[in-house]
């Protein structure tokens, strides 16, 4: 499994705990920056990081900002991403298993450390359920090409 990460300057030092946390359970990740707490814009690390989840060059993406909003909102401009923003297990949990979330986000500004470690293995561990859920899934996808 490889995750593609990328932040802006509010959440580098979360991002680095993060990465080291994906990479104890044995997953590769792609760290598409950035990586100094010099300011930059948030849209284009969210866009790389939904453009690497797309291509299929990642299985899936994480974001993070100082809120997550503005970096989720950047990946989903990505056809074919459905990112959510969360600050609790349980919707990135569910996000997995209804929405087929395939990019997670979250604030770095908002949330402490050990939450963003729950909330990233709550993700991980949920799988996709299907069923009743496909036919919303493809409708999501359907509002892309109209
Ligand atoms: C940067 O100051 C801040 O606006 C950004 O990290 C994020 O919260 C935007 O949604």
């Amino acid at each position: 499994m490889k995750i593609a990460i990328g932040n802006d300057h509010a959440a580098v030092e979360m991002k680095e705990a993060i990465k080291a946390h994906l990479e104890g359970r044995g997953i590769l990740v792609e760290d598409m920056g950035t990586n100094t707490c010099d300011s930059c814009d948030y849209p284009v690390y969210g866009e790389k990081v939904g453009r690497a989840v797309a291509s299929g060059e990642a299985d899936l993406g994480i974001v993070i900002c100082g809120t997550g909003v503005g970096i989720s909102m950047a990946a989903n401009k990505v056809k074919g991403i459905r990112a959510c923003v969360c600050s609790e297990p349980c919707t990135a949990r569910l996000s997995r298993m209804h929405n087929d979330s395939n990019v997670l986000g979250f604030g770095a500004r908002i949330i402490g450390i050990e939450m963003a470690k729950m909330i990233t293995d709550a993700w991980l561990d949920a799988e996709y359920e299907g069923g009743r859920h496909q036919r919303r899934v493809d409708q999501l996808m359907e509002i892309e090409n109209r």
